[in-house]
Formats: C-alpha cells, sequence, structure tokens
C-alpha cells in the first residue's frame, strides 16, 4: 500500500514536469513563431521592423503588389536579364562579400512577388536592411534598382525569369542556387564554391597540390562570407536533425522572425523551392530515411505474421489437454 502511495506522488511529479514545467520552460527559451505559408506581402517585415519604417515597408510592398498584378512580357524581360546576367553568370566571382548566385531555376523555387521586390530593393526584399542604415546602395546587388527601374521592366524580367529560367529543378540544384553561395554541405561534397573537384595526389610526394590550391580558394570565400555576414554561416548537412521541421521552416521563409538582427538574407523561396531545399538538407542530413520508411511496414509484417503463427502453434500444443 506504502509503495502504491510513493509511486503515485512520483508518478504525478513526473507528468507535471513533463505537460507543465518542460514545454513552459520551452516557450519561454525559443518563442513560437507562426508562418506566413511562403506569402511575401510585407505582413512580416511591418510586424519586425523598427516603427518609424512601417509606413516605408507598406508602401514598398503595396507597389510590389501593383507590379506583381501588371502583365509581364517575357520577350521583352529577355534583354533586360542581360543586366542581371552581368553578375550572376557561370563562374560568377566574389562580389561585395559574397558571389553571385546561379538563376538557372530562379523562375521555379522563388516567389514571384519577392523577385519583383528583389529587383525594386534588394535589402528590404531580403529583410536586411537594418544591415544599410544609409540605403541600400551598398548592397551588392543594390545597383539593380537603379538599372532597372520601371515597374513594366521589372514586370518583364520577372516574366521571363518564370517562362524561361524555370523548369525541373533537382533538390540539390536549390540547395546550391538559394543557399549554396553561403552554406557548405560537407556530406554533399558542395563549398560555397559549389562541387568539390576529383583531384589526385602526386606519385611522388603524396601531395595532392590541386586540392590544396582548392582548398585555398574556399578559406578565402569564407573570410570574405564571414567579413559580410559577420559570422561564417554554418555547414548545413546536418541541420535537419538538429532542428525541427517547424524551426527550419520560418527560419528560412523568414530569418529575422526567429534572430532578430541576423544577416541571413530572407530568400524568397516559394512552395517548390522550399520542398526541393528540404528534399537535400535530408538527403544529406539523413540518408536512410527512405530505407527506414521502407522497412519500417516489412518489420510490421513480420511481426503480424509471426504472431499469428504463434498463435497457431500454440493453440495446436494446447489442444487435447483441457
Ligand atoms: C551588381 C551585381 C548584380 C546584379 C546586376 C544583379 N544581381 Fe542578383 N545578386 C547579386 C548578389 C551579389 C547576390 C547575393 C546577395 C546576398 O546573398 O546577400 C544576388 C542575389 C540574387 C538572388 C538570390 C536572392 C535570395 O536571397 O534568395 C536572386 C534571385 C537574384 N539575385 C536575382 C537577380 C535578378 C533577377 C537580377 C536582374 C534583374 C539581378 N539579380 C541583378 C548581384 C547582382
Ligand atoms: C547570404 C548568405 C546566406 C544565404 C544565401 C543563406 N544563409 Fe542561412 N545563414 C546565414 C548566416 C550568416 C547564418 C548565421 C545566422 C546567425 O547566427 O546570425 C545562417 C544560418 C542558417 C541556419 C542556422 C539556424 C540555426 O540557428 O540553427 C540555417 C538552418 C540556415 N541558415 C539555412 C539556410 C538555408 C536552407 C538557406 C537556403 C534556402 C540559407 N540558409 C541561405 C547566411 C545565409
Amino acid at each position: 500500500m506504502k509503495e502504491l502511495k510513493i509511486f503515485g506522488i512520483v508518478a504525478i511529479f513526473t507528468l507535471v514536469l513533463y505537460w507543465g514545467v518542460e514545454p513552459f520552460a520551452h516557450s519561454q527559451m525559443h518563442k513560437h513563431v507562426e508562418g506566413h505559408n511562403l506569402v511575401y506581402d510585407g505582413t512580416a517585415d511591418v510586424e519586425e521592423c523598427a516603427k518609424d519604417k512601417v509606413a516605408t515597408k507598406k508602401a514598398f510592398w503595396a507597389d510590389v503588389k501593383k507590379i506583381a498584378a501588371l502583365k509581364g512580357d517575357a520577350a521583352a524581360g529577355e534583354a533586360t536579364y542581360a543586366m542581371c546576367a552581368g553578375c550572376h553568370m557561370e563562374g560568377a566571382v566574389n562580389m561585395g562579400g559574397v558571389t553571385p548566385p546561379s538563376l538557372e531555376h530562379a523562375g521555379a523555387i522563388y516567389d514571384k512577388n519577392f523577385l519583383i521586390a528583389l529587383i525594386k530593393d534588394p535589402a528590404i526584399a531580403t529583410n536586411v536592411d537594418h544591415k544599410y542604415p544609409n540605403g541600400t546602395m551598398a548592397h551588392p546587388m543594390g545597383s539593380i534598382s537603379t538599372m532597372v527601374t520601371t515597374p513594366q521592366d521589372i514586370a518583364n524580367v520577372v516574366a521571363y525569369l518564370q517562362a524561361k529560367k524555370a523548369g525541373e529543378v533537382t533538390p540539390k540544384e536549390a540547395f546550391t542556387e538559394a543557399c549554396g553561395r553561403c552554406h557548405a554541405n560537407r556530406y554533399g561534397h558542395l563549398t560555397q564554391l559549389g562541387e568539390i573537384p576529383k583531384t589526385k595526389s602526386n606519385i611522388a610526394t603524396g601531395k595532392d597540390i590541386d586540392a590544396m590550391k582548392y582548398q585555398e580558394k574556399v578559406a578565402v570565400e569564407e573570410a570574405s562570407l564571414a567579413n559580410y555576414l559577420g559570422k561564417l554561416p554554418p555547414d548545413l548537412s546536418i541541420i535537419i536533425r538538429a532542428r525541427s521541421e517547424h524551426f527550419l521552416h520560418t527560419f528560412i521563409e523568414d530569418p529575422q522572425s526567429q534572430l532578430a538582427g541576423t544577416a541571413m538574407p530572407r530568400t524568397g523561396l516559394n512552395k517548390e523551392g522550399m520542398e526541393k531545399v528540404f528534399a537535400y538538407l535530408e538527403e544529406t542530413g539523413d540518408p536512410s530515411k527512405p530505407l527506414r520508411e521502407e522497412t519500417g511496414p516489412k518489420v510490421l509484417l513480420f511481426f503480424l505474421i509471426f504472431t499469428a503463427l504463434a498463435f497457431l502453434w500454440k493453440k495446436s500444443m494446447w489442444k487435447g489437454h483441457h
């Protein structure tokens, strides 16, 4: 009887801790962030920005929505795109701290409103304008707002991206284009400069000079990124195991919502882009997941058959003993 009482008390305390104290502590340490379902309309920006910026942000996103309502002419947008390609070309070089990403699938992975906003003002679009108190010309893509200026030109070049720079995109391409300029993924053999090239050691010395040269280039790029962003962005090989899916979703959708003041830009992914980036993070961080999912039902089936057999066996053994 006494043992039962003690057990009861222990059980109650455990449950109180489990359902009461732990979730409370958790909610205090990590604020719960609601996502915005990958809708980029300025709602989040207005919630997060300083009071004196509210009017600017509202006006900015109202303009974005007006441009989004225009009918873009993809053919006319191609000529404008040449200006983008001046920076975003194959073999692009570091520019103001970061290497412009490939836009090969920009029309597929980024949201339309976000692309419009990005051309109007890359710092506001990516929600890092707090880094540029003297206006956004200091942003490495800032000059675009002086090059593509009319609403119709913006609508045209976005129409061009959606028509010609879309198509099927693999998880790896989505990651490389949206995240790879800042984040390495060691398990995916990616540095901020792309795929790690295959090199060979010198037969006589055993030293791989090409690999060393490559490592030097990566080190230089990383130093430049750390300077631009205030810190080196972490390797994302196994982030999928370290962070919850909800955290990752809301963080990637709008880094400021979880980490006010962070230098990571909002990447403007749409649903497809987010799914593909996630697929890549799973591929590198949890490569056994497909195998596990495939094995699970087989194990259950095995137990079911085993139980049935055991039951039949027991019945046959006990037959005649009653
Ligand atoms: C002066 C060079 C330059 C020009 C011109 C330029 N960009 Fe960029 N762009 C950059 C750089 C640098 C970055 C990376 C910025 C960063 O990561 O902070 C970038 C980033 C981007 C991104 C990724 C944004 C994100 O965070 O997800 C897209 C999409 C993009 N540019 C589209 C365009 C388009 C479309 C044009 C033409 C209308 C264009 N860019 C013109 C330099 C340029
Ligand atoms: C322009 C550079 C840049 C790009 C592009 C970028 N990030 Fe980041 N990211 C950062 C920086 C800087 C940090 C460190 C943030 C901090 O601590 O302030 C970071 C941190 C993170 C974290 C760590 C959050 C945590 O606290 O555990 C995750 C996850 C992440 N990024 C995911 C992504 C994904 C996914 C993409 C592509 C969709 C991406 N990032 C694109 C710069 C970038």
